[in-house]
């Protein structure tokens, strides 16, 4: 258990393409667990291995609302591909926990059916729609070095990234301060 460091883009270990896990072992595990643990700290719904620097193919997902009394209801998955995508979509108003404090609407398949390996290495198969579509599609993005602002236009995903930046320098400045 561990709370782990979460990448703010702009960064180039965001923009690459991470690799499968051969298997879901011991070290899998305890990423999956340490990113949730950081999910949960954030707090955030989702995350990718890329958003904490670890360039393999997995995410984890819970979308229960507990501050709502809903139960805990984690996903683990490694190596997830879409098997299935419905010609409807949703819109969603998207935020990531690598582009804190910014939210916009992305357009998806309203409906998917998702593959991939739990936290057993075993292969499971199963059909998310609503918030939980877009959360899979979202976090399954960042394995391939994609982050929401890029499905939106040009001018806004320039803006907010330049306010990150900005948001970032003034950061280390600060930390260069304390020492
Ligand atoms: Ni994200």
């Amino acid at each position: 258990m561990a709370i782990l460091n979460i990448l703010v883009a702009p960064d180039e270990r965001l923009k690459q393409e991470a690799q499968p896990v051969e298997k879901v072992d011991a070290e899998i595990q305890k990423l999956m667990d340490d990113m949730l643990d950081t999910m949960y700290d954030a707090p955030g719904i989702g995350l990718a291995a890329p958003q904490v620097g670890v360039l393999k193919r997995v995410i984890v997902v819970d979308i229960a609302n507990t501050e709502e009394g809903e139960k805990p209801n984690p996903i683990k998955l490694a190596n997830p591909e879409i098997v299935a995508e419905s010609e409807e979509f949703s819109v969603y108003q998207e935020g990531c926990l690598s582009l804190p404090n910014f939210f916009e609407d992305v357009e998806r398949p309203a409906k998917i059916t998702v593959k991939g390996l739990n936290e057993k290495n075993e292969e499971v198969t199963f059909e998310a729609d609503g918030l939980l579509a877009t959360c899979i599609q979202h976090e399954m993005d960042h394995l391939n070095g994609t982050l929401f602002v890029d499905h939106i236009s040009r001018l806004k995903r320039s803006r907010i990234l330049t306010k990150l930046t900005k948001i970032k320098a003034q950061l280390a400045k600060h930390k260069q301060q304390q020492l």
